[in-house]
């Protein structure tokens, strides 16, 4: 969602943070905004990309050493100037910036109105301003516990930033369901809802927690709850670098992401494939494993790409070991009717870790006593500090909006919990976990064969740039990559996609097939080979334009295909692994030569942290 950034120290604050807002663009683009005291509160915000407000700051002084910034991605009021963040009061003596909701807004406002507070825009952030100031103003508590008594009186979630004009020397900032850290530095420091825009200046973080506040000063920070009691945080070290956030000579985070991939699956399995041992070994998971293997079910819960991920962890764990595995959408986990208790086991897959249905669905087996294990990429985020024990995919930040490097990253870490589960239940004898193994560690390298020429897969998208529906179908673990498949063409290039399972094609999507349809086919796994040409044949003879995806091996596809992109064979299982990549590339070329913006498509934050 939207993003935060603050600084107090002796640089030139605007500079900070403005550079922080460019990183930090990815989780929302719709407006940004920045203020900073100078003897007077000055503010600069404007509808659109972080880039138009960097020039317009450089037309307005906004000098000065302290001070907050947002990239906004609406929920409450139109992106527009004026409900772009900071937000003031009446007095314009304090200025807030927002990430979450504010449930109560409208309540507030109304008491707000009463007693003559006059708003300029519709957001819920404003109201909070006004509260602030409002209490400041009627009460005797200073800057911090204004704050404080203002966010006794919400309901919602919030990750805010606050300055005050007559306190230039503090801002004060709090938590409740939207991350933010502090970033510590040498009489200096920082505050960034990630880590993207602080690692150049520090390494050094404090995460806080929900009910959290802190007063930030140059010279130190001081955390404590929302009842005034003081807190003692750990000072975490952040493994991210620099290079890993910047573009590396490519065009797009997405196309360096999709390239990175052979990279970061290796990453993954480093230290946990025992290629020598003919074992998995995931330390995230010690002590849990039995207790994992003996779950009545496994539940996963995910969004988006994450429980696209989640689907084909549910093959893996049925066919690998033979355990009951159903798969939620979280956002739907927390409505159904409770089933879950202490005998089954959630698995939560998020690349953010900050996902904030993810998060409830977490919270909600947690309640009923189930055990949580996650699957994170940020480290150190509000997921992986939440669940019980997890594994983290080590992929990297991923700044592109569409969700790449992490999904294969997420398949390969329930790859090798498969197999770990499937040793623990005795489904996979030593001679078979031996191939196994060996064709998980032949990945990276054949992900590296099919990136090595990308040509026909620019062709193709050539030919189909302004086809106006695509059809993608898949079976077994490739369904799931269908799906995948069509969410990235959808939300990168606005091309309506619709995944399926290829059997289901007979039961409706066929009436859609004509000589304007292309139909992307998943046609990787062997076991279900003889069944997928029957599907190519059934869209052929409905002229459908049919592009395939198959393996090397798979001679019958390509000859029925009209299109076909090859991929190296691995064992079926693994094949989610190689077919999510062309069809990440189809869909990244068809957006690039439609003009569309890769990194940040419209609409869409990659981190979402309201529900
Ligand atoms: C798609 C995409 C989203 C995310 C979803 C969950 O490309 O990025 O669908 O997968 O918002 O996000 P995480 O994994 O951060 O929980």
């Amino acid at each position: 969602m939207c993003g935060i950034v603050g600084y107090i120290g002796n640089r030139v604050a605007s500079e900070v943070i403005l550079k922080g807002l460019q990183r930090l663009e990815y989780r929302g683009y719709d407006s940004a905004g920045i203020a900073v005291i100078n003897d007077d509160i000055k503010i600069v915000k404007v509808k659109g990309k972080v880039n138009m407000l960097v020039s317009l700051a450089d037309d307005h002084n906004v000098s000065g050493h302290m001070g907050i910034g947002h990239t906004r991605w609406a929920t409450h009021g139109e992106p527009n100037d004026v409900n772009a963040h900071p937000h003031t009061g009446a007095t314009g003596k304090f200025a807030l910036v927002h990430n979450g909701i504010i449930e109560n807004y409208d309540v507030l406002r109304q008491d707000l109105e009463q007693k003559g507070h006059m708003f300029t825009g519709e957001t819920d952030t404003e109201v909070l301003a006004h509260l602030i100031e409002e209490i400041h103003e009627m009460s005797d508590h200073d800057f911090f516990h204004s704050v404080q008594q203002a966010l006794l009186q919400v309901e919602g979630t919030y990750g805010i930033a606050v300055i005050h004009k007559d306190n230039p020397d503090r801002i004060i900032v709090a938590r409740k369901g939207s991350p933010l850290l502090i970033g510590v530095g040498e009489n200096e420091h920082f505050i960034a809802s990630d880590a993207s825009p602080i690692i150049e200046y520090t390494k050094k973080v404090v995460y806080l927690e929900d009910g959290e506040m802190a007063v930030i000063t140059s010279d130190g920070y001081e955390v404590s709850t929302l009842k005034d009691v003081l807190l003692t945080k750990e000072v975490h070290e952040l493994a991210m670098s620099l290079e890993q956030i910047e573009k590396g000579g490519f065009p797009h985070f997405m196309l360096k992401e999709i390239f990175e991939q052979s990279d970061t699956i290796a990453d993954c399995m480093r230290g946990r494939l025992m290629v020598h041992e003919n074992r998995i070994q995931l330390g995230g998971l010690d002590g849990v494993v039995e207790k994992l293997a003996n779950a009545r079910r496994v539940i996963i819960a995910a969004c988006g790409t994450s429980w696209h991920a989640g689907l084909v962890g549910e093959y893996l764990f049925e066919y690998l070991a033979h355990m009951p595995v159903e798969v939620e959408y979280a956002s739907e986990f927390r409505y159904r009717q409770q089933l879950i208790d202490e005998r089954d086991v959630m698995i939560v897959i998020s690349q953010s870790g900050e996902t904030a249905d993810t998060l409830a669905a977490l919270r909600e087996a947690k309640k009923r006593g189930a055990m949580v294990l996650g699957i994170c990429n940020v480290v150190g985020s509000t997921i992986a500090r939440e669940t019980d024990a997890g594994v983290y995919t080590h992929a990297g930040p991923e700044i592109g909006v569409a969700s790449t490097k992490a999904f294969t990253a997420q398949v390969t870490i329930l790859t090798m919990m498969a197999m770990l589960m499937g040793r623990e239940t005795n489904v996979i004898s030593d001679d078979y976990m031996r191939k196994l193994v060996k064709e998980l560690r032949s990945v990276p390298a054949k992900i590296e064969e099919i990136l090595k020429d990308t040509s026909d897969i620019e062709a193709i998208a050539r030919l189909f740039t302004y086809a106006p529906n695509f059809l993608y179908l898949g079976r077994s673990y490739n369904f799931p990559v269908a799906l995948e498949g069509a969410l990235k063409l959808k939300e990168i290039s606005y091309i309506h996609a619709e995944g399926y399972p290829a059997a289901e094609m007979k039961h409706g999507p066929i009436a859609l097939i004509d000589e304007h349809m292309p139909v992307v086919v998943i046609a990787a796994t062997d076991h279900t080979n003889d069944k997928m040409i029957s599907n190519i044949e059934e869209v052929r003879a409905r002229k459908g334009r049919l592009i395939a995806i198959s393996s090397d091996g798979q001679s019958g596809v390509a000859r029925h295909a009209e299109f076909n992109i090859t991929i190296p064979e691995v064992h079926d299982c693994m094949t989610p692994l190689l077919t999510a990549v062309p069809l990440q590339l189809l869909s990244y070329y068809i957006a690039v030569n439609r003009k569309c913006d890769v990194d940040q498509p419209r609409n869409l934050a990659k981190s979402v942290t309201v529900e």
